[in-house]
């Protein structure tokens, strides 16, 4: 039997959209409100999907408690209340689009996870505003 199981997070981050080769002006231009020089925050909601093949023995496909403490120490540890810009190494020369954020969060998680699984992931930066990214 093949399924994908869900495990949802939550963590709270202040970014700022710029490219330095470009001007305030230029960065406005291109990313409004979210290139505001003195950062700004958003409530991020992840969903983490990993797909697989349930274990007949256990009936688990992978072991939620597993699941959650990879995503608190991989993603919610080192992002909740930081400034994603100038706190996580991952951002210091990439801009921390809700793209960017889920692709950072799915290489992180893809290095820690069997490569039996396939996984998604689905980050929303606001309620209406939200990518997924499977590899
Ligand atoms: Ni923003």
């Amino acid at each position: 039997m093949s399924l994908t199981v869900y495990r949802k997070a939550h963590f709270n981050a202040a970014h700022r959209l710029f490219k330095k080769e470009w001007s305030d002006q230029k960065n406005r231009e291109v990313f409004g409100k979210c290139s505001n020089p003195l950062y700004h925050g958003h409530n991020y909601e992840l969903e983490v999907g990993v797909t697989g093949t349930v274990n007949p023995e256990t009936g688990f496909l992978i072991d939620l408690k597993i699941l959650k403490e990879l995503i608190e120490t991989e993603v919610e540890i080192p992002f909740d209340h930081k400034n994603l810009n100038k706190e996580v190494p991952e951002f210091e020369n990439l801009n921390p689009t809700v793209e960017n954020i889920a692709k950072v969060i799915y290489d992180k998680l893809r290095k820690k996870l069997d490569a039996k699984f396939e996984i998604s992931v689905k980050l929303f930066e606001t309620p209406r505003n939200f990518v997924v990214y499977t590899g």
